[in-house]
């Protein structure tokens, strides 16, 4: 069966491709190259022996996205990744956001409506929690107002999902991911954030490299146990299985709802300052850093209740957090060598 990955040069959507392909699906990628490369393609090949077919499309362009489904109407089912997800730049330049994240969201939906079937896996966030009162996030806890126009694109997608599969035959699961992190087994695919890193963990593996001086920890004065903030940080490759997990739900229509929503995480918190114990524990190396003020945004503590996504939808996280690191570290010296 031939499913389509938008944005699957992107870091989950190439772990998802891999895993796909494992499963014997037949995947076409979707990716305007914006923030990922050609080189993404080699290695989900290096690793399933298989290339997966690929179409250099910006979702954007209605016209594309049209003539694309006309010629691949046979498609059983799309997950969607393509989106910009850089919180801050969100704030810098939101008309961006809401024209990447909304317009070819819509345009995706208008074609697969039209098809036989339209299975879709939606990429959400834990960020549309905000601030949950309540530790750990089920997926009932109330949507916050977005601090972020990432954010709000992200909750305006779910919305969106959820008047139009009123109407339409789609059928969609929205995942919410946690904090994603790791990279594959084979080193052959990762992260691979341009610039200077925003998320933690790249940025951890980029010091220990020697490409940066020191990490700043963004406060330490936080209501938490040693004064940083806790997330929940998930295996990439635990990430992309769930995805494949919620596909295979769709094409046999065992959903409940016409949308489900599952929250993948690995149910455990970690601070920050955790999380470079564990790092300096897998590498074996001191990391440099010093703590700076808060970042503007940053929530204290967000960390997931996976037993809908255990019970209902039949998936766990298996990596550990040391082990979603070794592997971020296995990749950051590959990638530099
Ligand atoms: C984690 C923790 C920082 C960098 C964001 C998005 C989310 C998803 C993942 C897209 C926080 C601290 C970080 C640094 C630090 N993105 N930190 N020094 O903010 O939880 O989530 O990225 O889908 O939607 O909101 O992830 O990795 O940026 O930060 O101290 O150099 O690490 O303050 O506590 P975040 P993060």
């Amino acid at each position: 069966m031939k499913i389509v990955v938008t944005g699957g040069l992107g870091f989950i959507g190439s772990h998802t491709v891999v895993e796909l392909q494992n499963e014997g699906f037949e995947v076409v990628v979707i990716d305007n190259l914006s923030n990922s490369s050609l080189d993404v393609l080699d290695g989900i090949e290096r690793i399933t022996k298989i290339k997966p077919l690929f179409e250099n499309i910006d979702l954007r362009n209605k016209l594309a996205v049209q003539n694309f489904f006309k010629t691949h109407h046979d498609v059983a089912g799309v997950i969607h990744f393509a989106a910009s997800k850089a919180v801050g730049e969100s704030v810098d330049d939101p008309l961006l956001y809401y024209e990447n994240n909304i317009n070819a969201l819509v345009y995706v939906l208008q074609e697969i409506t039209k098809l036989q079937q339209a299975n879709f896996i939606f990429s959400s966030s834990c960020t549309v929690y905000g601030q949950a009162e309540k530790m750990p996030i089920t997926e009932d806890a109330s949507v916050q107002p977005a601090i972020s126009p990432y954010g709000n694109t992200k909750q305006i997608g779910e919305e969106i999902i959820f008047d139009v599969a009123k109407v339409t035959n789609l059928n969609s699961v929205l995942l919410r991911y946690f904090n994603p992190i790791g990279a594959h087994s084979s080193t052959e695919i990762g992260e691979l954030p341009l610039g200077v890193p925003q998320n933690l963990v790249p940025f951890i593996t980029q010091t220990a490299f020697g490409l940066r001086k020191e990490l700043s920890v963004f406060g330490n004065d936080y209501p938490t146990p040693d004064g940083t903030c806790i997330r929940d940080y998930i295996h990439v490759v635990d990430l992309a299985k769930a995805h494949v997990i919620a596909m295979q739900r769709l094409l046999n229509k065992r959903n409940l709802d016409k949308v489900e929503i599952f929250n993948l995480g690995t149910g455990k918190g970690s601070s920050v300052l955790e999380v470079i114990n564990a790092f300096e524990k897998v590498s074996g190396q001191k990391l440099p850093y010093k703590i700076v003020p808060r970042r503007e945004g940053d929530v204290i503590m967000a960390y997931a209740n996976t037993d809908k996504a255990n019970d209902v939808l039949g998936w766990k996280a298996a990596f550990s957090l040391e082990e979603a690191l070794a592997s971020a570290w296995k990749w950051e010296q590959k990638v530099r060598s």
